[in-house]
Order: C-alpha cells, then sequence, then structure tokens
C-alpha cells in the first residue's frame, strides 16, 4: 500500500496490523530475542491491552507471533517483563525444561469505570516450551493494589549478588522494590524517588539493573524511569538514575547525587521519540551486554500520527553502558552491533574542511531512509554546527550542534507532515552536551520515519519521527566556524532481505 510504501520503516519493529505501545517481557532463549509488546490488535488507536509478540535471531528482522496474552474478565494486560526461571524456582517447569515466567500489570477497566482506586494488580503467567504459549497462573494477582491508583509495570531482575529475584514497579511518583524467592510470593522491600528526579507526571516502565563502570571493575545499579508527561522537551521520556543496591534499598551514587542536584534529571535519550524502553533479560554471561529497546513515540501524538493501518515503530535496539567521566555518570547507548553487518559502505571522506559546506547527494534512486552515517568532527570550538537532510520538496531536518548554548538540537518542524497534532512540531528538541571538547563523534541511524543520533560515544541522545512523502537525498554539514573540519564521514546503505 502507499502508506507502507512511505512510513513503513524497513528495520525498524512495527507490529503487522493496529496499535502498539510499550516493549514488553524482553528475554533472550537458545538463539531466540522475544520482545512482547501492548498490542490493540482491532484499531490502529490503544484499547484494551494485549501482548502482541515477535522474535528475532539478529535483533533486527522480526517475525511477529501469536499474541502471546489476551485480557481476560480480570482485566488487561499492561505492561511487565519475563525472565528464564532457570532454576525452575518457580516450580512451573522443570531442571531440564525451565519455565519462562512474565509478570504484568492487571489493569481492571471495571474499577476504573467505578473511580476505585484499586485498579492495577500484578500478575504473573508461565511458558513451558521457551516462551512460545502462555498460561496465566490460576493464583494471581501475586501483587494486591495497596491503595496506589497508578501501580504498575513489573519489570524483574535476577539479583545474584544478594541471590534473590528483585522486582521493581511504578507507583505514581516512585518506584517500588520488592524481593521474591519463586516468583509467586513478592514481599515489599522499600520505596525510591518521592523526593529525586524529574516528576512532572506519572512514573511508568522501570527497569532496575547492576553495570559494571565501563573500564573499571566497579558495579554500580541503574534505575530506568520513564515519566509522562514531564519530558525534557515535553510528553513521554526515559529517565535514569545510578547507585547502590543493598538487597534491600536504592540509595544514589553521592556523585550522581551531587550531579542530579543541579541538573534535576539525566535521560536515556532527550528526543520525543524513546519511551517505555527497557532491557532484555537472560543474555547470556558470555554475551554480557545489556540490550534496550524503547517504543519509538510519544503519548502527546501517539495516536494521531499519519498512519492508519498500523500504529508505532520501536527504537532501534540499542546496547547500554555506564561511563563515569570525571563526575559525571553517564548512561550512553549505541545501535547494537548487529546492525553493522547490514552495512554497504557508499562514500567515505577525511579531512574535509567545512570553510564550505560538505554537501551528499544520494544517486541511488531511493534516497537515504535505510542508512546509516558515522562522522566525526574537529575543532567545533565554539560554532554551531548543523546537518541538514533534505529533498526536492522542500522537507528539511535539521540537528547538529550549538556549542555556545552547549546542547544538541534536533528540529522537525520542517520535516515533512506535521499537522496532525498541534505538539509533534512545536519548536526543535534539545539535548545537554556533557563535554566542552572540540572533537564531536556522531553516529546516525535513518530509516523511512525516523532519524536516531549518537552523539560524544551515546551519552546524548536523540531519537525522533517525521513522515515524508518522498525521502531526503541530501545531507549537508555546514559550521559557523570556518576551522572546523571533518575528519572523517562513512555512509552506509543499510540492506535487509
Ligand atoms: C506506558 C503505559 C504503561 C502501561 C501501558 C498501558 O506507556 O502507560 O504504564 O502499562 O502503557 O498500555
Amino acid at each position: 500500500s502507499e502508506e507502507n510504501k512511505h512510513y513503513r520503516p524497513h528495520f525498524h519493529f512495527t507490529p503487522e496490523k493496529n496499535w502498539m505501545n510499550d516493549p514488553n517481557g524482553m528475554f533472550y532463549y537458545d538463539g531466540y530475542y522475544h520482545l512482547f509488546f501492548q498490542h490493540y490488535p482491532d484499531a490502529a488507536v490503544w484499547g484494551p491491552m494485549h501482548w502482541g509478540h515477535a522474535v528475532s535471531r539478529d535483533l533486527l528482522h522480526w517475525e511477529e507471533l501469536p499474541i502471546a496474552l489476551y485480557p481476560g474478565e480480570e482485566g488487561y494486560i499492561f505492561s511487565g517483563s519475563a525472565v528464564v526461571d532457570e532454576e525452575n524456582t518457580s516450580g512451573f517447569g522443570t531442571g531440564n525444561h525451565p519455565p519462562v515466567v512474565a509478570m504484568y500489570t492487571i489493569h481492571d477497566p471495571e474499577k476504573e469505570k467505578n473511580g476505585q482506586t484499586d485498579v492495577e494488580t500484578q500478575g504473573i503467567a508461565y511458558s513451558t516450551d521457551k516462551g512460545m504459549t502462555w498460561t496465566k497462573y490460576d493464583g494471581n494477582p501475586v501483587v494486591g493494589n495497596p491503595g496506589i491508583r497508578d501501580f504498575r509495570d513489573p519489570k524483574i531482575v535476577r539479583d545474584t549478588i544478594h541471590d534473590q529475584w528483585v522486582m521493581v514497579l511504578a507507583a505514581q511518583d516512585r518506584a517500588k522494590f520488592y524481593r521474591s524467592g519463586n516468583l509467586k510470593n513478592w514481599e515489599f522491600l522499600s520505596d525510591f524517588g518521592m523526593d529525586t528526579g524529574a516528576h512532572g507526571g506519572v512514573w511508568e516502565c522501570p527497569d532496575f539493573f547492576p553495570m559494571t563502570i565501563e573500564g573499571t571493575g566497579e558495579t554500580k545499579w541503574v534505575l530506568i524511569q520513564s515519566l509522562n508527561p514531564g519530558g525534557p522537551n515535553g510528553g513521554s521520556a526515559t529517565q535514569y538514575f545510578v547507585g547502590d543496591f543493598n538487597g534491600t534499598s536504592f540509595t544514589l551514587d553521592p556523585g550522581f547525587k551531587t550531579a542530579l542536584d543541579k541538573r534535576k534529571a539525566f535521560w536515556i535519550d532527550y528526543g520525543k521519540d524513546n519511551y517505555a524502553g527497557v532491557t532484555w533479560s537472560g543474555i547470556p554471561d558470555s554475551d554480557g551486554r545489556k540490550l534496550f529497546i524503547g517504543w519509538m513515540s510519544n503519548w502527546e501524538y501517539a495516536q494521531q500520527v499519519p498512519t492508519t493501518t498500523w500504529r508505532s515503530a520501536m527504537t532501534v535496539p540499542r546496547e547500554l553502558r555506564l561511563i563515569r567521566d570525571g563526575g559525571l555518570f553517564l548512561l550512553a547507548s549505541s545501535p547494537v552491533r548487529e546492525l553493522e553487518s547490514f552495512r554497504n559502505k557508499i562514500t567515505e571522506e577525511q579531512d574535509v574542511s567545512l570553510s564550505a559546506p560538505f554537501v551528499y547527494k544520494s544517486e541511488n534512486g531511493g534516497g537515504l531512509n535505510s542508512t546509516e552515517i558515522l562522522l566525526s568532527l574537529e575543532k567545533t570550538g565554539n560554532s554551531i554546527v548543523e546537518f541538514r537532510l533534505y529533498n526536492t520538496e522542500g522537507d528539511t531536518l535539521s540537528f547538529g550542534l550549538n556549542s555556545v548554548k552547549k546542547e544538541f538540537f534536533t528540529d522537525r518542524t520542517r520535516a515533512g507532515q506535521t499537522d496532525f497534532s498541534e505538539k509533534f512540531a512545536e519548536k526543535a528538541s534539545t539535548a545537554p552536551r556533557f563535554t566542552s571538547s572540540g572533537t564531536l563523534d556522531v553516529r546516525i541511524v535513518l530509516d523511512k520515519t525516523s532519524i536516531e543520533v549518537f552523539y560524544d560515544s551515546g551519552t546524548a541522545a536523540m531519537t525522533e519521527i517525521f513522515f515524508l512523502k518522498s525521502p531526503f537525498d541530501h545531507f549537508d554539514i555546514r559550521s559557523t566556524d570556518p576551522e572546523t573540519t571533518l575528519k572523517n564521514i562513512t555512509i552506509h546503505q543499510l540492506k535487509f532481505n
């Protein structure tokens, strides 16, 4: 269809039909990455939530499978997580055939209609066939509602340090931690966050896991915490916290806390379209990566974007790294390395002076809509460095670095259709730059309807969607400082079959 031709991404996951929001229950098992997602299979807007299901061997080609969990008498199936229960602590499987256990929020629309507060409780479901089919546990709910209206999105992690299952869920203005030995009985541990971080809306979809600080042997715990609204550029966005976990409570690292006092929040992505992202469980130790995916939209306009047969895509899967840079802890992200095997180099240049703009014109007819650009600049000084993608129809997407303000920007106000929502392209989005270095590295991932930009090794990321009738076919770079040089640039076409 025309809609598929213009808007269906080449390599970002989209549901075959109708509505999708948050990624849910991701785990890796036996060669397959599983991805579940908030899904309403009957319309292209939000509705009674199901868990849709897809699998991939390489994180980039996805096969959609039958719906994994249907709403029932008890309510809708909201966001949650899944773990491979290797030691069969739950007893749902056997030692040789470990079960996969999912935990999700049961959202009762009847109670909601009646104005009750105990609308949301937590349930579990299990699979004894490696995640292909699921059975709801007959002892649900496993966590009752404590009298909080927004009480949802449980994320389970195996805490090997304290030999327990830990679960974190979002409760309005805070994260709540629980522990379990068998994934069925959960004991409340502690609250975090009422008095710290960004609070412009409701906390949703947390994630919690240990990470080694890159280049050291030191472990910190990272709490990822989505927030809607209240993001740095409006609407939905995901913040993170770095600290320590003693098996019961999470406390901010003193250095992170000092930095947080100055900035109010650190965000995993400063663009408008990366929400409710969480990480995969079950990644083998031999791999060791922290793999993340987010929903590439924003509640401000997700239900109005100009696709009608399906709505929303996921971000490119990303690897997270924890970096300590002086007094700062930064959670950096970059596209997974699997993307690299789809590269076909189109052009490469070195040491180009930006006293005149650098201009690249795509000659392949298809334009720049399945493309990866890697570049680095030197002597950015106090300049404004602007990257532009444009086409002959007059669509322009502008992004780059404003060194004077020490910030990055993405401006989609003139990039195709924007009139479906006032909130979609009110103004350019910005992100802080965490370094004053004159050298800047940039990695850009382009699909038909999205741009994901990773600056300074991914310590500032900006993801935004757009809707064009004809693809960008030009890419240019200019700097207000004639001394700036384009040290190198490589443009790849990304080819998928
Ligand atoms: C986040 C969210 C979750 C909830 C789900 C419902 O986008 O609001 O908190 O579980 O979507 O679809």
